[in-house]
């Protein structure tokens, strides 16, 4: 079973931060876009990244002209995201080490304020939505993207399938991923109103993850996701073979030949403090 707890403390993120960075940042900066185009960010604005990782959207953002801080509680996160800064030349972006539900910031500094893939698994998300509206003037806007239902986020859904099929007794019962509450778009929006948010409004957004193999999917999704890398790598060896062959063999049942592709849906909710 998976224990999504690991997703709640800085030490899965560190662990994970390079495989992260290599590998998945590519295709979270994808929502990190259409966030940025939902609310639209223009060069001199305050803009603030809560929960950035790598810096998918604080990099975007300062792509674009904004004064950036970018957040996240992992000091591993922040290291990497710092040297990319430096090395893109990008000197009006800062990093910083902060807990997102307890934000080391003024009252109403930031003109946008942005969490990509990571108020989702604050286990207080209402104190994440609350410093996300304190921090911003008023009139500024916020946007939050959290994935979709599990089954809409295709190589979880194969993952989960191929564990219950190969090791039933070890898949059940499942525990369901802390971010599910926000995979209902009307739940999600009434979160940011209870928040203080107006004229809040949710959009969902696809994109597709594309692999030659795949194995390739499975360690993605193991290394993009903590609770399901210390998952696989308690199995015993032979354990983790037979899972990963059933996974294979749906996979290839499922689209015969590569490249291999997986639909993965957020929801991008925005408001207006
Ligand atoms: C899936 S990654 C998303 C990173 C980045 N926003 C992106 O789109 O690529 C989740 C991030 O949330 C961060 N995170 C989780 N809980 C946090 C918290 N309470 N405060 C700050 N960061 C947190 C993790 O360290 C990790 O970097």
């Amino acid at each position: 079973m998976a224990d999504y707890s690991l997703e709640q403390v800085p030490a899965g993120w560190n662990d994970a931060a390079t495989f992260y960075d290599a590998h998945v940042a590519s295709f979270t900066a994808k929502f990190a876009r259409d966030a940025l185009d939902l609310v639209g960010v223009s060069p001199g604005m305050r803009v603030l990244d809560v929960a950035a990782g790598s810096g998918a959207l604080a990099l975007a953002a300062a792509q674009r002209g904004a004064e950036v801080l970018a957040t996240d509680f992992a000091p591993g996160m922040v290291k990497l995201l710092q040297d990319k800064a430096a090395a893109a030349g990008h000197t009006q972006l800062r990093a910083a080490v902060m807990d997102g539900q307890h934000l080391d910031l003024d009252d109403a500094s930031f003109d946008r304020a942005f969490s990509v893939l990571g108020l989702m698994f604050f286990p207080d998300r209402k104190k994440g939505f609350a410093e996300l509206a304190r921090v911003l003037v008023p009139g500024g806007r916020a946007a939050v993207v959290a994935w979709s239902r599990p089954d809409k986020m295709k190589v979880l859904g194969a993952f989960q399938n191929a564990l219950w099929r190969a090791l039933p007794d070890l898949a059940l019962p499942p525990r369901p991923p802390p971010w599910l509450p926000l995979s209902e778009p009307e739940a999600f929006k009434a979160e940011m109103r209870e928040a203080g948010f107006a004229h809040v409004r949710a959009h969902t957004v696809s994109h597709t993850l594309v692999f030659d193999e795949p194995t390739t999917a499975f360690d993605w999704l193991t290394g993009a996701t903590p609770a399901l890398n210390v998952l696989v790598h308690r199995l015993s060896p032979e354990d983790r073979a037979a899972f990963l062959e059933v996974f294979v063999e749906d996979v290839v049942a499922a689209q015969g030949q590569g490249p291999f592709g997986f639909e993965a849906e957020a929801h991008i909710a925005i408001g207006r403090k």
